[in-house]
């Protein structure tokens, strides 16, 4: 293979750079030639592509957001959009792609890798909700910017004797909630994946008052949702003050974390690597700290265990 892009599609992460950076590092060690696709999928329609060499990559590896830009490409779900990206590759020699994001993004990766355009998916998303991997480059990261903000907020709450309650990412999956959640000392966690009542939350909230609590940290996943409403139930039942605060996209941003970076360095060769021998259709993950690769279609219809031992831990350590 002479030439291949690198692109980031979906929603950005921590370590997106870093994964641009070893797929361009990495592509030249092989004596490839790279470029960029900017804007996601647009990009190979529009023919949005920009040369990449072992400069333009220096000085991003720390940097947050991605300097290829990322969107989602409705135009790409349907043949037409297809058939413009692939004649954009043929146009400019590309006969491989690598492709940071989630799982609408691979799926993209699948559909040009069928028409030609070997492709691999490198698994990049703060939510960590791709079952084919146990690690998504920005998870940590994200989750660090959580703990940052809880633990502010725990001040505050704690000198106001309030109940602070804290909606974090996640679309569907829980992960944020339940790691960051351990991580702040939550009194309650709420995720999808758990069953629970706002009485439940509110009865573990007068335990703690009769034993000498007076501020606490409710955490809510992002797919349950409604923490303004369930601020004000907590306060009405339970006589503490309570307010909500939703950290929305603050958790996205920010400098990538060590492992995100090393993930991200290791997966971008990893992703490489393939494409030098010719394989696409492949997504790239990690799997008791070993690099794995599977079939994109196979990847898709894996399933992922949400960890309910650790959900059980912090529930009983926390009151
Ligand atoms: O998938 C990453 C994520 O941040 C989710 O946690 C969240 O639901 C979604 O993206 C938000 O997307 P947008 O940036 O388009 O609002």
């Amino acid at each position: 293979m002479k030439k291949i892009g690198v692109l980031t599609s979906g929603g950005d992460a921590p370590g997106m750079n870093a994964v641009i950076r070893a797929v361009t590092r990495a592509a030249i060690a092989k004596g490839m030639e790279v470029v960029g696709v900017r804007r996601g999928y647009n990009g190979l329609i529009n023919g949005d592509i920009v040369p990449l060499d072992a400069r333009s990559v220096s000085d991003i590896i720390q940097r947050g957001g991605t300097m290829l830009y990322t969107a989602r490409c409705a135009e790409f779900r349907y043949e037409e959009g297809l058939q413009k990206a692939k004649k954009t590759c043929e146009e400019q020699g590309i006969e491989g792609l690598v492709v940071v994001g989630g799982d609408g993004s691979f799926r993209g990766a699948a559909d040009l890798s069928a028409r030609g355009i070997l492709s691999i998916g490198v698994p990049g998303t703060i939510d960590n909700d791709i079952s084919m991997t146990e690690y998504t480059i920005g998870y940590d990261t994200a989750m660090n910017t959580v703990v940052e903000m809880v633990d502010k907020l725990r001040d505050t709450a704690q000198s106001h004797d309030r109940c602070s309650v804290v909606e974090v990412m996640g679309r569907n999956a829980g992960y944020i909630a339940l790691n960051a959640g351990i991580a702040c000392g939550a009194t309650y966690i709420i995720t999808k994946e758990e069953p629970f009542t706002v009485n439940d939350v509110i009865s573990k909230i007068i335990e703690g008052q009769k034993s000498g609590k007076h501020h606490f940290i409710v955490i809510v996943a992002e797919g349950i949702g409604g923490s303004e409403q369930l601020a004000k139930e907590i306060e009405q039942a339970t006589g503490v003050e309570s307010r909500a605060t939703i950290l929305g996209h603050v958790q996205r941003g920010g400098s990538p974390t060590v492992q995100d970076r090393v993930a991200a360095s290791q997966l971008g060769y990893y992703a490489v690597d393939l494409l030098s021998k010719g394989i696409g259709n492949r997504v790239v993950g990690l799997q008791h700290n070993e690099v794995v690769d599977y079939d994109i279609q196979e990847a898709l219809k894996m399933k992922k265990e949400f960890p309910h031992d650790l959900y059980k831990i912090a529930n009983e350590i926390s009151f």
